[in-house]
């Protein structure tokens, strides 16, 4: 049995946010945000749209791709850390927006590295046997908790979703995924959260008066680690596979800034292989890699057998390294 990706979708919203309409908002500039970050626009979605909303649209875009019915999906998983609520899962949502039957669905919270965990569990659940046909998607609504008083973070998000689905198929052989490191650190969980709205700081008037439900983050150690464990991570997985630098077409690091994408790059010995999309969508959180997949993948740019090298970093700390075959 072969294991492949069969379909992938995204979807940002119309709306576009640039550096100048932020300079009316915060005291900022485009000089500023662009050498700092690399970003020049971001998407925001309206009001009254949630990340479901996001989700489903890109989860539709997936389905066609792989030319694929709702109905042939055996389970969902959603990475995100704007859930519509608290409970239920966005996963089970999205399910009903994009009419699947009855199947397995659940929510992912593992922040910017969450379409990679997401990755690694559907492809678990098909090797297994358990599940044939698995629809992972990463989607965001960043500008829900993002504070538009506060210039450090908030030039920096934006919102959008990607969707994957992954399939188990008897007439091919080989499985896409070659390799995969990941892991967790709750020793630097304050460097970047969101504070309230969970049972340790339950919402209150004082919460909201505090800003307490934006996310919250001390950017330079968060630099710092973002390039330390990204590289940590794609060196490991490259000795787990065996693989060396120059066997690898693409590098798609988690978009959340210009420079830790180059500092990583260069560290591997890689500048050349990188897909960069942060100027246009800004950091989306767990959309960002299937973003870049998506547009590689409908621009022609993916050669079957092309080996592409996928990392990310967020909050928890969480990151992850995965090696896959197109
Ligand atoms: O998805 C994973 C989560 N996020 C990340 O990976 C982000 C990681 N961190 C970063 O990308 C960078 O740390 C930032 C882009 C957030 C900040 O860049 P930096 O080079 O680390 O700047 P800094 O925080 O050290 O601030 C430098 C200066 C400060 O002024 P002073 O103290 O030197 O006078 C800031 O107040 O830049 C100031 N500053 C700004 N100035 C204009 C901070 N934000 C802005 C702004 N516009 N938007």
């Amino acid at each position: 049995m072969g294991i492949r990706i069969k379909g992938i979708g995204k979807y940002v919203p119309e709306r576009i946010m640039t550096n100048a309409d932020l300079e009316k908002m915060v005291e900022t500039n485009d000089e500023w945000i662009r050498t700092r970050t690399g970003i020049h626009q971001r998407h925001i979605a309206e009001s009254s749209t949630a990340t479901s909303d996001l989700a489903a649209n890109a989860a539709k875009a997936a389905l066609a791709d792989a030319a694929m019915d709702a109905s042939e999906l055996d389970m969902i998983l959603v990475a995100t850390v704007t859930p519509d609520h608290t409970f239920p899962s966005t996963a089970a949502l999205i399910q009903q927006k994009i009419g699947a039957p009855k199947c397995m669905s659940f929510d992912i919270e593992a922040a910017c590295s969450g379409l990679l965990y997401g990755l690694d569990i559907a492809h678990s659940m098909i090797f297994s046997g358990k599940h044939r046909k698995v629809l992972v998607i990463g989607a965001e609504k960043l500008s829900s908790i993002t504070d538009y008083t506060d210039r450090s973070t908030c030039v920096l998000f934006g919102d959008g979703a990607s969707a994957l689905i992954l399939e188990a198929d008897d007439s091919i052989e080989g499985d896409f995924y070659l390799g995969g490191e990941i892991g967790a650190d709750g020793n630097y969980g304050d460097i970047l959260q969101v504070p309230a709205g969970g049972s340790a700081i339950p919402a209150s008037h004082d919460s909201v008066d505090r800003h307490l439900h934006f996310i919250h983050m001390d950017g330079p150690k968060t630099f710092q680690q973002a390039v330390t464990s990204m590289t940590r991570a794609c060196r490991k997985v490259l000795e787990k596979t065996g693989v060396s630098p120059d066997q690898i077409r693409w590098v798609i690091p988690h978009q959340a800034n210009q420079r830790i994408i180059s500092a990583v790059a260069e560290r591997l010995n890689l500048s050349d292989s990188v897909y960069c999309n942060v100027a246009r969508y800004g950091n989306t959180s767990s959309a960002s890699i299937g973003l870049c997949l998506d547009e590689l993948h409908h621009s022609g740019q993916l050669q079957r057998g092309d080996l592409i090298l996928m990392t990310a970093f967020g909050g928890g700390l969480t990151w992850a390294a995965e090696l896959i075959r197109w």
